[in-house]
């Protein structure tokens, strides 16, 4: 890889009690990269994403953004480094408007202190007028102007999972970090999603994302990691994983379960 990678995952390891969900596991993201991790379920993908975005504090080994280690960084500090993150699960606020929730993302982003936000300077007006204009952008390329209004609780599930990245957009990540955004879509709402995350790499924002679906990951990834058990099977460009002995016995193994 030419250059400092974004970001570094060194010799990670991570147990619950007697449970060594990962394994001392080694990779990078390189800028402008969109990168996939995928694996059977338990393979460890979402307590990676956990321990990166400051969830959980990894067992041993390092995470390195920009070559400096990340050391005891709480999820705000991680996020302040230009990380952002969905989940596995939609975690919306359901009563809210879409809009409103993707302002919750705008927020974190904005630059006025909380000096300033008490004193509702024309500084921060002028700011939250920003936000609110950058919410609506961000709907748009979403594919979501519509349902501005609409109670985000109350959208079909495929569209809640759009607006949780487009609440991560709007903290303008350097790097995204996408558990499963794919999970429950139907094939042509994947397509649609593949696209959208192509574009967001496009604009500047480096992708890291967890699926299942080979076809989806192989599609959009420049690059994949496979997971197993907590290991690393394989890692590299998505049609060398795709043939490698060990994936197709791995999902070979999955499949069949
Ligand atoms: N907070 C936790 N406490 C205890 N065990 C956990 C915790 N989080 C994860 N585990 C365990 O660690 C292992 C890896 O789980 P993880 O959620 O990282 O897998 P995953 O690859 O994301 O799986 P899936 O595809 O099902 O989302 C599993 O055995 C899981 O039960
Ligand atoms: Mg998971």
């Amino acid at each position: 890889m030419r250059g400092m990678p974004l970001l570094e995952v060194q010799g990670l390891v991570k147990n619950f009690g007697g449970v060594a969900a990962v394994r001392g596991v080694d990779f990078a993201v390189a800028p402008g990269q969109i990168k996939a991790m995928i694996g059977p379920n338990g393979a460890g993908k979402t307590t990676i994403f956990n321990v990166i975005s400051g969830v959980l504090p990894p067992t041993r080994g390092r995470i390195l953004v920009d070559g400096e280690p990340l050391l005891g960084a709480r999820p705000h500090e991680v996020a302040a480094l230009g990380i952002a993150r969905t989940f596995q699960l939609v975690r919306l606020f359901g009563e809210m408007t879409v809009r409103d929730n993707v302002l919750v993302g705008c927020h974190r982003a904005g630059r006025a202190g909380w000096a300033a936000c008490a004193l509702r300077t024309r500084a921060m007006r002028r700011e939250e007028r920003g936000l609110e204009e950058r919410a609506l952008q961000i709907l748009e390329r979403l594919g979501l102007s519509a349902r501005a209004d609409t109670p985000a609780a109350t959208l079909p599930y495929g569209e809640q999972r759009l607006v949780e990245v487009g609440r991560a957009l709007g903290m303008e990540p350097r790097l995204l970090l996408l558990d499963e955004p794919g999970a429950g879509l139907n094939r042509e709402e994947q397509d649609r999603l593949g696209a959208l995350i192509r574009r967001i790499r496009d604009r500047g924002t480096t992708i890291l994302l967890v699926d299942h679906h080979m076809d989806f990951v192989m599609d959009i990834s420049d690059e994949v990691l496979v997971l197993s058990s907590g290991e690393k099977l394989a890692e590299g460009r998505p049609h060398a994983v795709k043939t490698h002995p060990a994936v197709i016995a791995a999902y070979l193994g999955d499949e069949a379960a």
